[in-house]
């Protein structure tokens, strides 16, 4: 059988991590492509040369012709401008939205049954807009950003409660904004909800409250850190197990961005839900029974990623 083959559009600090991430776990072979003439290049070389010390088995290659990425089982697109410090994630909405064009168009023209997992921010609005101009099937098309808001979610968690992060269990749900909605109902330590922790004295409502909004302030807390760019380890990892699910047809039940159309109230549109991923992409959107207080949270979510569609049309007239 012939090897897979995964398309990394975007060769920076995401895309390298990426490309590095599924040669170690030898997912197939992989191209990385970049609008920077020899940066896609040179990180392929680069990688290439991990291969002999760290014994896998993929070939890497960087590109500037979308041409590369003809039969591509998987795509992550990261490219685009990362956050700078003060910037919102949705100042990047006008120079992002132009670069979505460009790639769905090579994504159509040269991919099309690809399975497109999107990362770049701001994210509900950028996985829409991908959706709209490479014109694939909804299921093919996603957004990853509840993965990431999630593990962020379980590191604080774990920390707070001093278990092994293995045994935490969390899910986000809703925009990856500033309003997301970590839904402590649902949240566990091996199978224990985070409520019946507090009524057990392991931790107070207050300090789950400061949690939830650590998470939810979890991508600025690391810009304001770096200070000359965003996140990217954890996005990258988040990125691959979202592939894996995809190639290994795992059925894995995970908070990505999919497009909604009844469940949850929410008509149309890309907004953080659990869904089923598996060889058919996003099988099953799930709905579970929320609190009010989550279904509440849940709609704010939603009406912030209705006015980013709403300026995404507003830029972009054939998006209306
Ligand atoms: N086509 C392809 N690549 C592009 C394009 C384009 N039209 N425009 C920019 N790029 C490339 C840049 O040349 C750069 O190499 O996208 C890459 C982005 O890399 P970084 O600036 O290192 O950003 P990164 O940290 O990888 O984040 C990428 O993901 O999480 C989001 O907010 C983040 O939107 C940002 C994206």
């Amino acid at each position: 059988m012939a090897r897979k083959k995964i398309a990394l559009i975007g060769a920076g600090n995401i895309g390298g991590t990426l490309a590095h991430l599924a040669a170690q776990k030898e997912l197939g072979d992989i191209v990385l492509f970049d609008v920077a003439e020899g940066l896609p290049q040179g990180k392929a070389l680069d990688l290439s040369q991990c291969g002999p010390v760290e014994g896998f088995d993929a070939k890497i290659t960087g590109t500037n012709d979308y041409a590369d990425i003809a039969g591509a089982d998987v795509i992550i697109v990261t490219a685009g401008v990362a956050r700078k410090p003060g910037m919102s994630r949705d100042d990047l909405l006008g120079i992002n939205l132009k670069v979505m064009k460009s790639v769905g168009e090579g994504i159509a023209a040269n991919a099309p049954d690809a399975f497109v997992i999107c990362i770049t921010n701001p994210l509900d609005a950028m996985v829409w807009a991908l959706r709209e101009f490479s014109g694939l099937p909804h299921n093919k098309v996603v957004g990853m950003a509840g993965v990431l808001d999630s593990a962020r979610f379980s590191t604080f968690l774990a920390w707070e409660f001093g278990v092994s992060i293995r045994d935490v269990n969390t899910f986000v749900l809703g925009g990856h904004g500033d309003t997301m909605v970590p839904v402590v109902q649902y949240s566990t330590v091996n199978g224990i909800p985070v409520p019946d922790l507090i009524k057990m004295g392991r931790t107070t409502q207050e300090k789950i409250d400061a949690i939830v909004q650590r998470t939810r302030s979890g991508g600025g807390e690391i810009v304001g850190l770096l200070k000359t760019g965003s996140a990217f380890y954890a996005p990258a990892a988040s990125g691959i197990a979202m592939a894996e699910a995809y190639l290994g047809d795992q059925k894995r039940i995970l908070p990505v961005a999919a497009y909604v159309d009844g469940q949850y109230g929410v008509d149309g549109l890309y907004v953080g839900v659990p869904a089923i991923i598996g060889a058919n992409g996003v099988e099953e959107v799930v709905e579970i029974e929320l609190d009010e207080e989550a279904k509440g949270n849940l709609q704010v979510s939603v009406d912030a990623v209705k006015e980013l569609l709403v300026a995404c049309k507003g830029i972009d007239g054939t998006l209306a």
